[in-house]
């Protein structure tokens, strides 16, 4: 079971000037993924990028693009994080009306779907999506910055969106103060993904680091 939990490094902790090799250097590394953070500086306190920066660094890998977006509204622009080169969208529960519209319209662009939680949103908001979807993120830290320490309460969450998710094929992805010291208990839980920003490109190292991450729960 544990041999096939995935390592998706966020780019966020990255070094923006050099993008493009940055992704390069994490594929090469062993990342399963590449997680990609959207930020608005509206529904979170800070700004990323957008598609034409995804778009740019699509050619550097053929990992599985995995956007995360933390903003409101996310629907008038889903149709453009595909077209950059988005593999799979996540949507925050929290900003959006009509989560199950996002979905779809994730779906009709032949994109996997995933919806993420705040740390305070309970999960009993997916009740009426999980049959659409492909990921669920439970963040463990509040959006918006890398680098800061994991929220215990997401373990416990983890544990009743597993047994929300049951035999279904989702993914259960945590994102935030995950690393070598907290990657075991996150997939103790049941977590099937790990998101990793400051621990993988603060360090030297990086297949040094994402080895270290797998050990901590294999
Ligand atoms: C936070 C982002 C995370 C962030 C995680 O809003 O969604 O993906 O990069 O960073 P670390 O791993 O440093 O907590
Ligand atoms: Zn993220």
């Amino acid at each position: 079971m544990t041999a096939n939990v995935k390592i998706a490094p966020s780019i966020l902790s990255a070094d923006f000037s050099r993008l493009g090799e940055e992704v390069k250097a994490v594929d090469e590394a062993g990342a399963d993924w590449i997680h990609i953070d959207v930020m608005d500086g509206h529904f979170v306190p800070n700004l990323t990028f957008g598609p034409p920066v995804i778009k740019c660094i699509r050619p550097w890998t053929e990992k599985l693009f995995d956007v995360h977006l933390m903003i409101d509204p996310a629907q008038p622009y889903l149709e453009d994080y595909a077209k950059a080169g988005a593999d799979q969208i996540v949507v925050h529960a929290e900003a959006d009306k009509h989560l199950d519209r996002s979905i779809q319209v994730i779906k009709g662009l032949g994109k996997k779907a995933g919806v993420s939680l705040n740390p305070h949103t309970p999960e009993s908001v997916l009740e009426y999506v999980i049959d659409q979807l492909d990921l669920i993120l439970v963040m463990s830290v509040n959006p918006g910055f890398g680098g800061q320490s994991f929220i215990p309460s997401a373990l416990d969450k983890i544990k009743r969106i597993k047994d929300m998710v049951g035999d279904r094929d989702i993914e259960i992805q945590v994102d935030g103060g995950v690393n070598k010291d907290t990657a075991k208990s996150v997939v103790d839980a049941g977590a099937t993904c790990l998101v990793a920003g400051s621990a993988v490109f603060k360090g030297d190292d990086y297949v040094a680091t994402i080895n270290a991450i797998k050990d901590a729960y294999s």
